[in-house]
Parts: structure tokens; sequence; C-alpha cells
């Protein structure tokens, strides 16, 4: 069959955040953070901008080490459950920053592979931070998620649907992470590619329907099921174990530079 047309980036990463569904199938985001937050090693009163800070779990733990936090997000929802926990926080695009040099550190975990206008937001977290001021960062890297994204597109190519909806994230390899730093003003200390197999509690239809709900819409919604399961029996034998546990295929780009 021939596949649909490919759908512009915009479509592609069409996400909308619910908090509970978030708190359901995706709070192992916020729960495997620990080394990353080791690398920005937030310390009392200095200031820091959590971008992306999502529903503010991981904002509220550099909080408690007694940094002053700002965090920036841009879903609504996301943020009024990050203010339930007595966060400040703001709407923002990631890719439109308009901080001035007010942060000794800029940190983000699990949501810069969203800001597919990667150079806008490298040159925003540049102008946010102090001279000599640090941007720690972890998201997806090169290949992640790739079994995922290659059983969805073959399935959106089966059924001539557009395999583009399948994925659409930034996933950068090191050396073209590390040159875009070093071209915006960076000096990169420490950058690699982990594998960071993923449990996913609420299993892989759990993860699907929370973060590829674009790709489902192709289909009517009688037929979302079928498709659904199509898809588990693809990618079972590589994701799930006997037991019938799935773990999903993270890799993650953990970053830390400098503002010189
Ligand atoms: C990630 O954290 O790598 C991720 C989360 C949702 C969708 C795709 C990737």
């Amino acid at each position: 069959m021939t596949a649909k047309p490919a759908a512009d980036s915009d479509a592609a990463l069409k996400q909308v955040w619910g908090a509970e569904k978030y708190e359901k199938n995706a709070r192992f985001v916020s729960d495997m953070t620990s080394e990353v937050v080791n690398w920005l090693a937030p310390k009392p009163g200095e200031r820091i901008l959590d971008l992306g800070c999502g529903d503010g779990a991981l904002t509220e733990k550099l909080v408690a080490a007694g940094a002053v936090v700002t965090g920036a997000d841009n879903s609504e929802a996301l943020l009024s459950a990050a203010r339930k926990r007595g966060l400040d926080v703001h709407f923002k695009d990631g890719q439109a920053l308009d901080y001035g040099p007010e942060f000794d550190a800029v940190f983000s975990n699990a949501a810069l592979h969203w800001m597919t206008k990667a150079e806008d937001v490298v040159k925003g977290v540049a102008r946010a931070l102090k001279k000599s001021g640090r941007f720690v960062a972890e998201f997806g890297g090169h290949g992640n998620v790739a079994a995922i994204v290659t059983a969805l597109r073959a399935t959106a190519i089966r059924y001539g649907k557009d395999p583009a909806l399948a994925a659409g994230w930034f996933y950068p390899t090191p050396a073209e992470y590390r040159a875009l730093l070093e071209a915006n003003g960076f000096s990169v200390e420490r950058i690699g590619l982990f594998p960071r197999p993923t449990p996913l509690p609420t299993g892989m239809r759990g993860w699907l329907s929370t973060f590829r709900e674009s790709y489902f819409e192709q289909w009517p919604e009688t037929q979302r099921e079928q498709i659904l399961s199509e898809l588990e029996t693809l990618l079972a034998p590589a994701l799930r174990d006997k037991a019938g546990n799935w773990t999903a295929d993270y890799v993650r780009l953990r970053v830390a530079a400098v503002r010189e």
C-alpha cells in the first residue's frame, strides 16, 4: 500500500498532556533521574531554571536541595499540577525563552526531545544563564525508542497511513549536540549517550496511548484496538519479557556544559 505524505513535524509532535494520564503512565520520567541531578549538583541559594518542568515532581527535588527554582513548561495542565506543589512555574515556549542572564544553572529532564527547534532552545538557554552558568540536561538521544518507532512506521505504511506520525522527536548524537552548543557559546564538559531500558508500568499500551495519540487518530476509533494489538505483537519479542513486563528501549543523551 502507498503511504500517505509525511506530516510536518508539528503534527507529528502534537501532544496534549493530561496531569492524571501522565501520573499513571509516565511517572517514571521523573523517577529515573538521579544521575542527571548528580551532574547538576544543585547548591543552596543558587537560581535554577527547570526547563520543561512538567508537573514539578523533579523541580521539587531541586527545591529540597535548597536551590531557588523557577519552572517553565508549555502545558497548562502540568503547570497547574506543579502549582499545587507550591512551585514557582510559568507558561513558556522553550523554543522562545525570554529570560535575561539571571540563572546560575538551567536544568532540563526528558523535555528537550519535544523541542525540535533545537538551536532556538540553546540560544534561549544561553541568554538565560549568567556567565559561567551551567546547562545540564538529559533527554532522548540518537536511537531512542528505535524499536517502537520502527514498528509504528511499518504499521502505518502497511495501512497506507502517514509514517511520519510515528515520531518527529529531536534525538541528536553527542557529536551533533556538542557542535550545536559550541556554536552558541558553550563549552561542553561532559556528554554521552546512555542506554536506559525503561520499565513501563502500564505496558506498551499505556506508553503508546500517552505519547502517540496523534498517530492513532489516523484510524477510526473502532479500529484502534486492533492496531494496538498488532503493535504489541510486533514489539513483544524485543520489549516484553516472559512474565509479560514491558520495557521501552530508551537511550538518553546527558550533557553538562558551561556558558563561556
Ligand atoms: C522519552 O523520554 O524518551 C520519550 C518520552 C515520550 C515519548 C518519546 C520519548
